[in-house]
């Protein structure tokens, strides 16, 4: 009897050649072996890494919550990433992690998170008025790149309130960008790493990193000098006291969990809004049915189309995690050190979990028996988003306040998705917008 029961295996050969493909687009790959291997197979990423992939809900949730302590992280995306942020939550693992986690925690609670509106309203005004003149001319734009701008700015706000004045915002924007691209490309093409180490690419851009640590340690410590204590996300970490010494943050630890937050906390957000919009735009009726809804009853749509639009496309399509020793996982019996993928896109449209699991119906999450089981947007377990109710926040606010004021004419018909670290509209989502009244 053989020890381990694996689940089935796609054929190694086939994922070698289909291995540009799958770079390109991995999900009609992973989709077909779905349908021909069931919710969990075994399969070769790329050709070369042994892993095993899954939809099955109550697998995912062994892996993220049930058992999180036989799991961790692996080191793909977390070591490329804290190369250039550091140790931040998003980055770092174990007691280390957990005692970040128990720290910051409290900070990102429903009732702290709401006074954070105030702040990021000023931004969503600030936007809509750049946009008012773009609705006078009938000039297109895209949608994706405002919603980038916009989500950044509220991360900056919402942590630093006032005291990052303009042009440190901009040069921040524009090295955390520069960061971000120059990372998924060193994730996608590992074998140009000893390129971009002789080219000196690494280099400059673990110089870019360093000086947008220096713009954030600037703004610390001229927090700290001015004695001023206002409601933001830094204040909230700089008075938070660790429990077993009393004691708060270093400076450099403060200075990694302000820039994954900055990390975490914009692309994944405009990510989901811009698709957001697609969809808005692309069902009109939808749009129209929120902008003619009776007084009161159009947050309860927002918040419908927000969920929706996460189902169909979340931005965090995918997860994963090592097992640290042998463990079952519902039918089958798997080694220490097994790749667990966690396909959470492909869980999000399957038949077996969702009606029409295709289309766009935001009235589904009306129905009190909706099987939630398979919506994991925001992960799962205790390394779960922190950033949740800021994000959930966050994009009805700007939501209510885009379809409030506008008409949404979609220029771009298809928009195809782009699955890098997260999921992004791969074209320009453009689109031309009138004034409502
Ligand atoms: C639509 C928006 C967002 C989505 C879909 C999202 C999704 C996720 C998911 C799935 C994870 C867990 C990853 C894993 O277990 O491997 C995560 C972690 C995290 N998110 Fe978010 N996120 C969003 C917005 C935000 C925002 C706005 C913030 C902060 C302001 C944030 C901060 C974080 C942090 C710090 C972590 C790491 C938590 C830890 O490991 O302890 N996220 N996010």
């Amino acid at each position: 009897m053989p020890k381990y029961i694996f689940p089935p295996l796609a054929s190694r050969l086939k994922s070698l050649i289909h291995a540009g493909q799958f770079i390109r687009n991995p999900f009609p790959i992973l989709d077909a072996a779905l349908d021909r291997f069931g919710s969990t197979y075994t399969f070769y990423m790329g050709g070369v890494q042994k892993a095993v992939i899954t939809i099955d809900p109550k697998s995912i949730r062994h892996v993220l919550q049930k058992n999180h302590k036989g799991y961790e992280k692996s080191v793909i995306v977390t070591d490329l990433l804290g190369k250039y942020t550091g140790k931040g939550l998003l980055t770092s693992t174990g007691d280390y992690w957990l005692r970040q986690r128990r720290l910051i925690q409290p900070g990102f609670h429903k009732r702290r998170i709401d006074s954070l509106q105030v702040l990021m309203k000023m931004e969503v005004d600030a936007c809509m008025a750049r946009w008012a003149p773009m609705a006078v001319t009938g000039a297109s734009f895209d949608a994706y790149e405002e919603m980038n701008h916009l989500t950044f700015r509220i991360v900056a706000r919402t942590l630093f309130s006032t005291s990052l004045e303009e042009h440190g915002l901009v040069q921040l924007s524009q090295q955390i960008s520069t960061l971000q691209s120059f990372i998924i490309r060193e994730v996608r093409q590992p074998y140009k790493r000893w390129w971009f180490k002789i080219s000196g690419q690494i280099s400059a851009h673990l110089d870019l990193a360093r000086e947008a640590r220096e713009i954030i340690r600037a703004v610390i410590r001229a927090r700290k000098n001015s004695g001023e204590v206002p409601d933001d996300l830094l204040t909230m970490l700089l008075e938070s006291k660790y429990e077993d010494s009393g004691m708060g943050m270093e400076e450099e630890q403060l200075i990694d969990e302000c820039l994954i937050l900055f990390v975490a906390g914009h692309e994944t957000s405009a990510n989901a809004l811009s698709w957001m919009i697609y969809l808005l735009g692309k069902h009109k009726e939808e749009l129209l049915r929120i902008q003619t809804a009776e007084a009161g009853l159009e947050i309860n749509m927002i918040h419908n189309v927000v969920q929706e639009a996460l189902r169909l496309y979340p931005p965090a399509w995918v997860s994963d995690r090592i097992s640290l020793e042998d463990d079952r996982v519902e039918d089958f019996f798997l080694p220490k050190d097994t790749m667990w993928i966690l396909y959470i896109r492909g869980m999000h449209r399957h038949p077996d979990y969702w009606e029409e699991p295709d289309r766009f119906i935001p009235d589904r999450w009306n129905n009190p028996d909706l099987n939630k089981e398979a919506y994991m947007p925001f992960g799962s377990g205790p390394r779960m988003c922190i950033g949740e109710h800021f994000a959930i926040m966050e994009m009805e606010l700007i939501l209510s306040e885009i379809v409030r004021l506008w008409d949404i004419n979609l220029i771009s018909k298809v928009i195809t998705e782009k699955p890098l670290v997260t999921l992004r509209p791969l074209e320009p989502v453009m689109i031309a917008i009138r004034k409502l009244y």
